[in-house]
């Protein structure tokens, strides 16, 4: 067992926290203040009520993971973890400084990994005195349920490094593969202008919104519809990672739909504001 910090405690970090937790690994969870760790711990707690409710854990096994569980509210708080995973907003400027802090603060030999979905693992890396032990370690969202864990090597990644991370997934349960740090790695550089092409069809009038989604769901065993899928995901984080992939390889193949660009605008960002290509009310 190895000694884990999580840095971030949102959508993405408390899942990820809790996966550490009830394989046995002692995590600290670092959050900005108070009220977001209240709010991050209490996720997690109901995460685990839930998994109990549907008798997949017991009461002990919940018990046991909360126990491993410590939650700060500062970095330096963070103890000598054998791997940092920061899960905070997608933000390069907030990410450097938290890097540039854990570099300086933990041991040489911590693995530092980020969960990112779009920056550059290279470019982080650099912000720190060990690019041969940082690595993206990008988990899906919801992190407890879902079994693959991206793992992305920067220019400078060992071996080793990349070794360690697949094994901890591994022993996770999760299904750990390898990709290269190119903009949107495997994962969004294949999904995102899937996303972005059904909204063209929808904006083109190919076809409704219904029959494009049907068509997905019913010919290709997608459990969402492109269109439903963009929803859950968020359209403004959508629109972030289809300007990254533009941006990274100049290429118009990548240009954002208008109607995705619109639907931002109007912030109707999907099921977190209630109304996307569906309303949630
Ligand atoms: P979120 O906005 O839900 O959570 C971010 C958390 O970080 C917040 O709770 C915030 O209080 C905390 N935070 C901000 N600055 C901090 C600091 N200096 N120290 C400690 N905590 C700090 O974001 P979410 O969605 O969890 O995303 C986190 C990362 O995971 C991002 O890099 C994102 O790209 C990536 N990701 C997100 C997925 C998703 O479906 N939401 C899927 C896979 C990766």
């Amino acid at each position: 067992m190895i000694p884990v910090a999580v840095v971030g405690g949102g959508t993405m970090g408390n899942g990820i926290a809790q996966v550490f937790a009830s394989k046995g690994h002692t995590v600290t969870l670092v959050e900005v203040d108070d009220k977001a760790l209240g709010s991050a711990l209490q996720t997690i707690e109901k995460s685990l009520d839930r998994l109990v409710r549907k008798e997949k854990i017991g009461d002990t096994d919940k018990q046991a993971t909360l126990g491993n569980i410590k939650g700060v509210t500062s970095l330096a708080c963070a103890g000598q973890p054998g791997l940092v995973v920061e899960a905070v907003v997608e933000d390069f400027e907030v990410k450097k400084r938290i890097f540039q802090e854990l570099d300086s603060t933990c041991s040489q030999e911590t693995i530092l990994a980020t969960n990112t979905s779009s920056i550059s693992i290279t470019e982080l890396s650099a912000v720190t005195s060990r690019p041969d032990r940082f690595i993206g370690m990008h988990f899906m969202n919801p992190a407890p349920l879902m079994p693959l864990v991206e793992v992305i090597r920067g220019l400078a990644t060992s071996d080793a490094t990349s070794i360690h991370v697949q094994d901890w997934a591994r022993a996770l349960g999760k299904t750990p593969v390898e990709a290269q740090d190119y903009p949107g790695f495997i994962s969004n550089r294949v999904l995102m202008p899937m996303i972005n092409e059904a909204i063209f069809c929808l904006m083109e009038g190919v076809g409704t919104r219904d029959a494009i989604d049907q068509v997905m769901k019913l010919g290709m065993n997608h459990p969402l519809g492109p269109l439903q899928l963009a929803d859950l995901i968020g359209l403004d984080v959508c629109l972030d990672i289809l300007n990254v992939l533009y941006e990274g390889f100049s290429d118009s193949k990548y240009r954002p739909c208008p109607l995705l660009k619109k639907m931002v605008a109007a912030g109707h960002l999907g099921r977190k504001t209630g109304h996307g290509f569906y309303d949630y009310d």
